[in-house]
């Protein structure tokens, strides 16, 4: 079936080939006298690989069968939950009845109780054991999808159509897998919004979505994510912006991860036609529907507010225009959210490059308090905030990097550590975390990747 389809597919641009390579008029080029002879060497068939677009589709289709039956198993995880806290609630209630009056209970009762008690117990070790099982399929057909998607670019330079109509059903996968693994992380994951860990142990492998929205290999600078403190109703919202440049334009939002890679947006913010505001350097974030981001002239924090579709900035003195990151010039005011709030990394003079982190007041959008660090600014190649702690990253080769320092702002103390993790490709202008979904945004020279993190 799906092999016939292919076929007539596949004629059809064979046969919209034909003319306009043979029967070009007015020239010498030579036309078949007895067609049947040169038709094959006009045809793609000789050199598309079919076999290899066939296993992708099939793949496509276990794939899918395998996220069906594990969003079917959270469903599951879901309705046990439910009963097993109402059980909980029952016996809670029992035990404190008993404290109240203990002696109108008999030793039988007691021990009905305790037998329950253990009872839950087990139950919970299983659903543990089947959480963590869950979690590892759905790495493994994130992994999957990933090496599929690949195996499409890479038989898209054959032919765009065929490969296109199997590429929509991988973007539907990952939009489903997307949803399957927010909805496991909102029951499963109750660390999230929570600071009780001893900070990032380490990171997956890269998650690589999509290029960028313009399918420019020129558009090596911008940013991607989602809202890291969304309004109500925006939770699932992505945003994007890409340049040829470090300057920043255009603002587009999705509303949510199926549209972004579909690159369907609700709209789009023009930042530099309409308040030429002249924002710089791709290190913002989206936090309550605003856009935080370097405004260059005068140089300043500045935000501008979807919602309101007003802009407001607000200068930090000490910050220097002298010290970017190693990647990427420009990126002198870095923002960054995290579970307590809003922050921004900078140098100053005084400091002589090293970086400084300052926390904003969001409600006054004025700095609350800074820590200066040790490390200078321009051996970094990007830095983010986790729960009040600070993380840098610097280069290892073309494919590895590391987060290799730490500031804990809680504290004051600073540690060298080294935490390596796969680069899709070598260069990146932007690296952010957002807390509510515990991951990290990386445009990586065009390509959206993003990575789970994992905390001790
Ligand atoms: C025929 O086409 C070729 C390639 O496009 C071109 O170089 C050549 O000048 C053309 N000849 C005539 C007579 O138009
Ligand atoms: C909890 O207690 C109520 C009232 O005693 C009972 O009707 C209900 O079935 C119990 N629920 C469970 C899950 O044991
Ligand atoms: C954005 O504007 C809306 C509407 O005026 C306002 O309620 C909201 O607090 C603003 N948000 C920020 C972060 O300034």
């Amino acid at each position: 079936m799906i092999v016939t389809i292919l076929c007539l597919v596949f004629l059809q641009s064979a046969v919209a080939l034909w003319p306009a390579s043979l029967w070009s008029d007015g020239n010498e080029t030579v036309v078949p006298s007895g067609s049947q002879c040169t038709c094959e060497a006009f045809l793609p068939s000789s050199t598309f690989p079919i076999g290899d677009l066939v296993i992708v589709e099939q793949t496509a289709t276990e794939i899918r069968h395998r996220l069906e039956l594990e969003i079917n198993k959270i469903e599951m995880f879901v309705s046990k939950i439910t009963i097993y806290v109402e059980k909980i609630v029952n016996l809670t209630v029992q035990i404190g009845l008993m404290e109240k009056d203990p002696d109108s209970y008999t030793e039988l009762h007691i021990q009905e109780v305790k037998i329950s008690i253990k009872q839950m117990e087990a139950l919970i070790v299983e659903l543990q054991g089947s959480i963590q099982t869950s979690s590892s399929v759905l790495i493994s057909i994130h992994e999957e999808i990933i090496s599929e998607i690949l195996e499409l670019t890479r038989l898209e330079s054959y032919d765009k159509n065929m490969v296109l109509e199997i590429r929509r059903e991988y973007i539907k996968l990952q939009a489903k897998l997307e949803e399957c693994e927010s909805r496991h992380n909102e029951i499963f994951n109750p660390s999230i919004g929570s600071c009780k860990h001893g900070g990032i142990s380490r990171l997956s492998k890269p998650i690589i979505s999509q290029f960028n929205a313009h399918l420019s290999a020129s558009y090596r600078y911008g940013g991607w994510g989602k809202d890291t403190n969304p309004l109500p109703g925006s939770e699932t919202m992505y945003w994007y912006s890409g340049s040829s440049d470090t300057l920043v334009k255009i603002i587009t939002l999705y509303s949510d991860y199926y549209k972004l890679i579909m690159r369907q947006a609700f709209t789009s913010v023009d930042l530099y036609a309409r308040y030429d505001y002249r924002g710089r350097g791709n290190n913002y974030i989206v936090r309550g529907n605003t856009l935080y981001y370097q405004y260059n002239n005068p140089f300043s924090m500045a935000k501008y507010n979807f919602t309101s579709s007003t802009a407001t900035y607000r200068a930090i003195p000490e910050a220097t225009t002298r010290f970017s990151y190693r990647y990427s010039d420009y990126q002198n005011l870095d923002f960054a959210a995290e579970e307590n709030g809003l922050w921004v990394t900078y140098a100053t003079e005084e400091s002589q490059g090293r970086l400084v982190i300052g926390k904003i007041d969001e409600g006054s959008f004025a700095l609350q308090e800074t820590w200066e660090t040790s490390i200078f600014k321009p051996s970094v190649g990007n830095a983010f905030m986790v729960c009040g702690v600070l993380y840098a990253t610097r280069s290892v080769n073309v494919h590895t990097e590391e987060i290799f320092y730490t500031y804990d702002t809680n504290t004051g103390q600073e540690k060298y550590v080294n935490i390596q993790f796969e680069k899709f490709q070598d260069f990146y202008s932007y690296l952010d975390y957002n807390p509510t979904d515990q991951k990290l945004y990386m445009y990586n020279d065009g390509y959206y990747v993003s990575y789970q993190v994992w905390f001790s």
